[in-house]
C-alpha cells in the first residue's frame, strides 16, 4: 500500500516536472490528440524510477539531453529524438548541428532496446556502437573524443563518471551510459498487447479487430511487419514489435534519377538496392512523419501507398501488389495501428 502510494507520488512528480520543461511526455503531436487519444504515457521503466536509482542510467540520461556536447552548443540527442514527440522528430528529415539538412527521418527511441538492428539501413547492431554515429556523421558537430574531453573539464561530470564507471569520461563510457539509458525507454502494455498476448478479445474495438484481420490477412502487412519477430539471439520476441527486421524496397523516395540507396550502401548487394529496414510500428501513431525520408504525414497516406501496390521502381518488393481495400478496411488498418501504442 505504502509502496503503491510512493510510486504514484513519483509518477505525479515526474509528470508535473515533465510538463514544465523540454522533457515533456505530454506535448505529443497534434493529430494524435485530435483523434481523442490522451497524452502518451511515459516509458514504464523510466517512471518506475530506474534512472534515479542507477548511476549509469542517470548519467546516460543527462548526456542525452546536454547540448554542451555539440559544436554550436545547441544540439543534443534529444533535439532530434524529442521526448515530446515519442523520442522521434516531427520534421521530415533531421538538421545537423551545422545547419545542414540530413537525408533521413529520425526514428523513435521508444522500445529501441528490443531492436536487433539499428538505423534505416541496419548499419549498427548495438546501441553502444550507435552512439558513436551522430558524432562521426556531423549531427553533433564534434568528435566523441571532444565530448569526453568536455565532460572531463566539468567536475560534476567527472564525479558522475567515477560513480557510474569508476573512471574518467571516455568515448566508450559515454556510449555505455547513453545506451543503458536508451534501454529504459520501454513502453507500457498497450491494448494490442492485451489482445494478442493476454487473449483479451474485448481490449480492441470491433473496428480495431477488423484492422488486425486486414493487417494479418487481406493486406499482407504482417508478411513484413511480423507481429512477434525473431529478436536478439534469434529467439521470438515476447512483445509485439511488428517488424521482420529485414530490408525491403517499397518504393519510398524513388524518383527518376535519385534515390537513397538504403541497405545497398552497406551490403553492395543488388537485391538490396533502395531497400530499408522494416520499422517497428508499435509507436508509429505517436511519431509522424513516416518512412525513411519522412515523406508521409499521416497513416492514411501510408495506407493509400500500400493500397496502390507501392511506388513502382526497378527493385520493388514482390510482396507488394495493388490491394483494392474498401474505405472500411483502410480505416480499420489505421485504427489498429493507433491501438498498438495505446
Ligand atoms: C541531427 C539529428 C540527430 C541527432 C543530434 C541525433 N540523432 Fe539519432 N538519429 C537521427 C536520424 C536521422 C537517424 C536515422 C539515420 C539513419 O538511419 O541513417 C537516427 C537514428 C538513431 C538511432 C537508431 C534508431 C533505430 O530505430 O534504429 C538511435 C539509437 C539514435 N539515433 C540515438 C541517438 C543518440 C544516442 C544521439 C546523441 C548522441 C543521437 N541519436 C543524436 C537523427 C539524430
Ligand atoms: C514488403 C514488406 C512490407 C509490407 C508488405 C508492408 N510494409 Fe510497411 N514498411 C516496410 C518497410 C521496408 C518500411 C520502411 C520503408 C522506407 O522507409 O523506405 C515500412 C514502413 C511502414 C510504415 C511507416 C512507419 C514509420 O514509423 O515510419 C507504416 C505505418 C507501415 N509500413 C505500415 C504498413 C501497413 C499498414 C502495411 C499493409 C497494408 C504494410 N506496412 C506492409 C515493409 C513492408
Amino acid at each position: 500500500m505504502l509502496r503503491a502510494a510512493a510510486a504514484l507520488a513519483l509518477f505525479a512528480a515526474l509528470w508535473v516536472s515533465g510538463m514544465a520543461g523540454d522533457r515533456s511526455f505530454a506535448g505529443s503531436n497534434l493529430i494524435y490528440q485530435q483523434r481523442g487519444y490522451g497524452p502518451p504515457v511515459a516509458p514504464v521503466s523510466h517512471v518506475a524510477g530506474i534512472a534515479a536509482a542507477n548511476p549509469l542510467i542517470a548519467l546516460g540520461e543527462k548526456l542525452f539531453y546536454d547540448t554542451r556536447f555539440s559544436g554550436t552548443g545547441s544540439k543534443a540527442c534529444a533535439s532530434c529524438h524529442s521526448p515530446g514527440h515519442g523520442f522521434a522528430e516531427p520534421r521530415w528529415v533531421s538538421i545537423s548541428d551545422n545547419g545542414k539538412l540530413g537525408r533521413r527521418n529520425a526514428p523513435t527511441l521508444l522500445d529501441v532496446g528490443f531492436l536487433p538492428r539499428l538505423m534505416w539501413d541496419g548499419r549498427f547492431q548495438t546501441l553502444e556502437q550507435q552512439v558513436f554515429g551522430p558524432f562521426q556523421s556531423g549531427e553533433m558537430g564534434i568528435p566523441i573524443e571532444e565530448a569526453a574531453h568536455r565532460a572531463n573539464a566539468d567536475p560534476h561530470y567527472v564525479s558522475l563518471f567515477r560513480a557510474a564507471l569508476g573512471s574518467f569520461a571516455t568515448p566508450g563510457g559515454i556510449a555505455q551510459a547513453v545506451a543503458a539509458w536508451e534501454r529504459t525507454l520501454v513502453t507500457p502494455p498497450s491494448r494490442v498487447d492485451r489482445f494478442l498476448s493476454h487473449n483479451e478479445y474485448g481490449a480492441l474495438s470491433p473496428l480495431e479487430r477488423d484492422g488486425y484481420s486486414v493487417f494479418t490477412r487481406r493486406a499482407g502487412c504482417a508478411n513484413c511487419h511480423h507481429v512477434f519477430p525473431l529478436a536478439h539471439g534469434g529467439r521470438p520476441s515476447v512483445r509485439a514489435l511488428f517488424s521482420d527486421f529485414q530490408y525491403h524496397n517499397i518504393g519510398i523516395g524513388y524518383r527518376t534519377g535519385y534515390s537513397d540507396k538504403g541497405r545497398f550502401e552497406q551490403s553492395r548487394h543488388p537485391a538490396e538496392w533502395a531497400s530499408f529496414r522494416t520499422p517497428s510500428l508499435r509507436n508509429s501513431a505517436r511519431t509522424p512523419p513516416y518512412m525513411h525520408d519522412g515523406s508521409f504525414g499521416t497513416l492514411e497516406e501510408v495506407v493509400e501507398h500500400y493500397n496502390a501496390g507501392g511506388r513502382p521502381n526497378p527493385n520493388i518488393s514482390p510482396l507488394l501488389r495493388p490491394l483494392g481495400l474498401s474505405q472500411h478496411e483502410k480505416a480499420a488498418l489505421v485504427a489498429f495501428i493507433y491501438a498498438m501504442g495505446n
